[in-house]
């Protein structure tokens, strides 16, 4: 759970501890403030600063950190095109072999600077330098700074599937700069606030009213609306993480969405590469399929499905499959899903989050998963391939 008395630090952030199980480290967020960020870098007292992000990033925000953290000690920055192409085996094994040649020992510390792609690179090689040296996250996603690195998960992808190689490792310090944002697409600044709103969906529905007003007034990048978005976030990660460290528990309700979101996702990639749905998009449409799904079962009512297009709809992800992808495309991918093992196996059916309410999921409490059959989720795919528009943006288009 995140403790709130460490509150307002001097300079103009805030910082909570984040506890999750047996671990707990400092969560740093405020705007404007990477000289503190450098401070709190230095007390580190690292031989090397292993930086691990990409080259939009690097181009972007490179400049505003690398100077002051070569005046603290050396650094190696591992930076490569962005995207999931980075989350593979040869990138790691070859990222590894690079640290380790540069001199890395069990006293530097490696930094992830970028969005959930570079974070989860940085982690697992963090994880597996010297069987573990300290990472640290300068998140600059949305989904980064509201979802990753609330997490002890650090995983790269297989080619059968996403985050299915990796493991836990609590990050010693985060450090969100919202003024990082700024420059953040506004596609990649509402994907990530997908998971946001997943967490208000699935977890804390009594800060709906001030998500929907928020989207409707159009205030979603503003520092104080991230910052708000920011603090939800860790509020509600916590708050099913603080006893289930390994999100294998309480903290599988975050897995809302992300059964079809991720196999959606992972199609959509294998066709169109980096222009495929964001991760974002692709839970947001997940959670629509699964609101879908329990409507049918007579578990939610229509108007919490309605609601649920709202704010998918608000946050410009999509209410249909991207163009292209069949419903067959993502049957093939859903069945790898990686909640494989928590239920008894069947090969008729795969494990789902799913809510009875709003914030109180389906099945045990102390593991939130229900049996859903293959069919079922074909059948909800199709129901919202189908349904008619509701919503449509700006140029007309279902949004
Ligand atoms: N460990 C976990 O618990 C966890 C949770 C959620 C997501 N993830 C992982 O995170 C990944 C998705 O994260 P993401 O959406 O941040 O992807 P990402 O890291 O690829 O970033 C998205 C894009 O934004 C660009 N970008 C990043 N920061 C920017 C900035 N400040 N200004 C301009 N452009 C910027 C990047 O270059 C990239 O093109 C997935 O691989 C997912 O599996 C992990």
């Amino acid at each position: 759970m995140a403790t709130r008395d460490a509150g307002a630090v001097p300079g103009g952030w805030q910082v909570q501890r984040i506890r999750i199980g047996e671990v707990d480290y400092p969560y740093y967020y405020g705007v404007d403030c990477l000289d503190l960020v450098l401070q709190e870098l230095a007390a580190l007292d690292a031989d090397l600063f292993v930086v691990v992000t990409d080259d939009t990033v690097l181009e972007l925000h490179g400049q505003a950190l690398l100077p002051g953290l070569r005046a603290l000690a050396g650094v190696e920055v591992i930076s490569h095109p962005p995207g999931e192409a980075m989350k593979t085996l040869p990138v790691l094994a070859a990222d590894l072999e690079r640290v380790l040649a540069a001199g890395a020992t069990r006293r530097s510390v490696v930094v992830g600077l970028g969005g959930g792609v570079p974070g989860n690179l940085a982690g697992v090689i963090a994880a597996l330098l010297f069987r573990g040296v300290r990472l640290v996250h300068i998140p600059t996603t949305t989904t980064a700074a509201m979802d990753s690195v609330l997490s002890l998960k650090q995983a790269i992808n297989s080619a059968i599937g996403k985050n299915h190689i990796g493991t836990y490792l609590p990050p010693y310090a985060v450090f969100t700069d919202v003024a990082l944002l700024a420059t953040l697409p506004d596609r990649e600044l509402r994907s990530g606030l997908c998971e946001a709103a997943k967490n208000c969906l699935a977890i804390r529905p009594e800060a709906l009213p001030r998500l929907r007003e928020v989207l409707a007034g159009g205030e979603l990048s503003t520092p104080a609306a991230l910052l708000w978005l920011l603090d939800e976030s860790v509020r509600a990660k916590s708050s099913v993480t603080v006893d289930d460290a390994r999100e294998q528990r309480t903290g599988l309700v975050l897995e809302y969405g992300h059964t079809v979101g991720h196999a959606v996702e992972l199609a959509d990639h294998r066709r169109r590469g980096n222009d495929g749905v964001s991760h974002g998009e692709a839970i947001a449409f997940g959670m629509v399929v699964a609101a879908t799904i329990a409507h049918r079962r007579g578990w939610l009512p229509a108007e919490i499905v309605e609601l649920h297009e709202e704010v998918v709809s608000a946050l410009g992800a999509p209410l249909r499959l991207p163009a292209g992808l069949t419903v067959d495309d993502v049957m093939d991918v859903v069945r790898d899903d990686n909640k494989r093992g928590y239920l008894p196996p069947c090969s008729e059916s795969i494990a789902f989050v799913l809510l009875r309410e709003l914030g109180r999921p389906a099945g045990d409490p102390g593991l939130p998963l229900v049996a859903v059959r293959l069919a079922e989720v074909r059948e909800a795919l199709e129901v919202v391939q189908s349904r008619e528009p509701v919503l449509t943006g700006a140029d007309g288009e279902v949004a």
